[in-house]
């Protein structure tokens, strides 16, 4: 990160960035970008894949039915509030028809998630989903078949940035859309939710 500019105006730049991105086409059919929002100093930061009907109408990342649940889980069992988190997603603009995010859509966008990282330097960073699981995970080199196999454990992950390398704790966890639909994912969900409050609170200050 360039030390003498603050977080503030770095992503602030960043976000002007993603504004005016063409690098691959969703430009072209979005109405807005999403590219997150939270607290700059957040200790967690979250990853979801990629924003839905809702957050493209509005440039917000998860403020649908998903964002609702994303909401509770965060304030009943990491007794947070949303603004004390850093939200986003691996890509800033929605897919028609909410399909997955393309191989090459994702490495297009994902250099502006690595400088979210960078500024934020969270200490944990939770993946929702498969899509932002393997994203994060496989900068460690680690890879998986199904979520099931990564969610609910901790996994060290080293940013390198072209200024400065850092670990962060990553925990992945199910996708909270994925729990609208299957409401027996949202025990699991909870109980990796209780996993982060934990390791937060074993970090200490
Ligand atoms: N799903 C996501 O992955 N991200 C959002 O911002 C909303 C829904």
């Amino acid at each position: 990160m360039e030390a003498e500019k603050s977080k503030e105006e770095l992503m602030l730049a960043l976000i002007r960035e993603i504004a005016s991105c063409k690098k691959c086409g969703l430009w072209k059919s979005r109405k807005n970008p999403v590219p997150g929002e939270g607290s700059l100093y957040a200790e967690v930061m979250f990853v979801g894949e990629a924003p839905g009907y809702n957050e493209d109408l509005q440039g917000r990342p998860f403020v649908g039915a998903a964002g609702k649940l994303l909401d509770k889980l965060i304030e009943e069992r990491l007794g947070l509030q949303r603004r004390d988190v850093y939200i986003a997603n691996v890509i800033k603009c929605r897919p028609p028809k909410n399909r997955d995010p393309l191989p090459e859509e994702i490495a297009k966008c994902t250099p502006f998630l690595d400088r979210q990282v960078e500024i934020i330097s969270p200490r944990i960073i939770v993946t929702l989903g498969r899509h932002s699981a393997r994203y994060i995970l496989g900068k460690a080199g680690i890879s998986f078949r199904s979520i099931e196999e990564v969610r609910g454990r901790e996994f060290t992950v080293k940013f390198a940035t072209l200024y400065k390398m850092f670990s962060v704790h990553v925990i992945p966890t199910y996708h909270p859309a994925a729990a609208l639909y299957k409401p027996n994912l949202v025990e699991p969900l909870e109980r990796d939710f209780d996993l982060v409050r934990e390791l937060l609170k074993s970090l200490g200050d």
